[in-house]
């Protein structure tokens, strides 16, 4: 069943009218988590060709299948001979993307997946619910948790594919030479949601402000993912060694305050059309924003790991076999099959090729490594 959007909407005009106008992210984290309110606390989430957006794994099942060629790599360095191997995946949606994966180890790699624990990482309960029903098959290998931190300490693989654009950002414009933080107040009439500016009061957002955007000009429009940094902190407390892949739309920081990105990246997304109509229908909208890859390397830095490397999808997804493995997802191909249009648009430039970016980082792996899935291309040094 698709939420009410009203529910959420008198829910955010009554706090505001009581307690005064919330930033941009409360708001954008009501819309997105809100228990039984917010986007991703529906039922189901619309993703797929008939949905609100499409993401990689519900456009081939290839996608997981590269993806487990280069998780095989990871286990073979981290040398896990005999022990559990571990895979956590973190905001897996609907399942899809571990269906894959883990088709991929029973089918190719049988000793391994013996041994393969798969976690699930998901925060809402509604998701957790609808995750345990549509990966039942592989129930045996799953363990689906709220936080990583309930599995104890880790050692293994992290994936998150399309995760980073999900979380609530600051939204801040510069006026006067001066950046303000968006905040959401209600109109005259109180009936309403509209923005309003005002002064930064935020620490670690004025921090940032300060040490990036400063040359930014007026009138300038963007956003700043400050949970990314906490995920990245938290996921280095309990991470020993292993291997972190994260897969999104973005860019480095010179392409993502580019003069030209005025407005932002910020975008609403309700059946595969691009709204910003979340004001009126606060809850039925997914929000998101593009991803600030230099700002994951460095925070990833920081935390303790090494940037391994950076690239396009495509030339990531092109490194890892690519032909073996369409031959073992679907045989032998015609030449104008179906399939190899939903294959194109994970690696062509007009689908996810160019837009999606692949970024891998390593901790407590004391070797150096020569990852396959940078063997095209490894722009690392591009994110500064
Ligand atoms: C855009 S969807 C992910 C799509 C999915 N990975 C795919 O490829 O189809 C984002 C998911 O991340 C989850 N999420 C948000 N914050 C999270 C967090 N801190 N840890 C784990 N999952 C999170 C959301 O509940 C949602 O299910």
């Amino acid at each position: 069943m698709v939420n009410d959007f009203k529910g959420l909407k008198r829910l955010l005009i009554e706090n505001i009218k009581e307690n005064g106008p919330i930033s941009f992210k409360d708001f954008m984290a009501l819309c997105l988590y809100e228990e039984n309110l917010g986007y991703y606390s529906q039922d189901e989430i619309r993703i797929g060709k008939d949905g609100d957006f499409v993401t990689a794994p519900h456009t081939s099942k290839l996608f997981g299948y590269l993806l487990a060629v280069q998780i095989r790599q990871f286990f073979e360095i981290l040398e896990n001979k005999g022990q559990e191997l571990s895979i956590a995946e973190f905001g897996a949606g609907t399942g899809v993307l571990a269906g894959d994966i883990l088709e991929y180890f029973k089918r190719f790699l049988k000793e391994q997946f013996e041994r393969l624990r798969y976690i699930m990482v998901e925060p809402l309960s509604k998701r957790r619910e609808v995750l345990k029903r549509d990966i039942s098959r592989f129930e045996e290998n799953i363990k689906i948790v709220d936080s990583i931190s309930e599995t104890g300490r880790f050692k293994g693989v992290v994936i998150a594919n399309e995760l980073f654009d999900a979380f609530p950002v600051h939204l801040i414009e510069k006026n006067e030479d001066e950046f303000f933080e968006i905040f959401v107040d209600v109109s005259g009439n109180e009936e309403r949601l509209v923005e309003k500016a005002l002064k930064i009061r935020d620490d670690a957002l004025k921090d940032y402000v300060e040490t990036y955007l400063s040359h930014l000009p007026n009138g300038y429009r963007t956003e700043v993912n400050l949970e990314m940094k906490k995920w990245i902190n938290d996921l280095s407390s309990i991470m020993d060694e292993g291997f972190c892949l994260i897969i999104d739309y973005g860019y480095s920081r010179e392409d993502y305050y580019a003069d030209f990105r005025n407005r932002g990246t910020l975008l609403g997304y309700s059946r595969q059309r691009v709204t910003e109509e979340y004001f009126e229908y606060p809850g039925i909208i997914d929000m998101t924003a593009h991803v600030n890859f230099s700002d994951a390397r460095l925070w990833f830095e920081q935390a303790g790991f090494v940037a391994e490397g950076f690239c396009p999808q495509w030339a990531f997804l092109g490194g890892l076999d690519i032909e073996q493995t369409m031959e073992k997802a679907f045989g032998r191909l015609e030449p104008f099959s179906p399939i190899l249009a939903s294959v194109k648009s994970l690696i062509f430039p007009q689908g996810m090729g160019e837009t999606h970016k692949v970024f891998v980082a390593s901790k407590g792996v004391e070797k150096e490594v020569d990852l396959k899935g940078f063997k095209m291309k490894n722009d690392i040094g591009r994110l500064t």
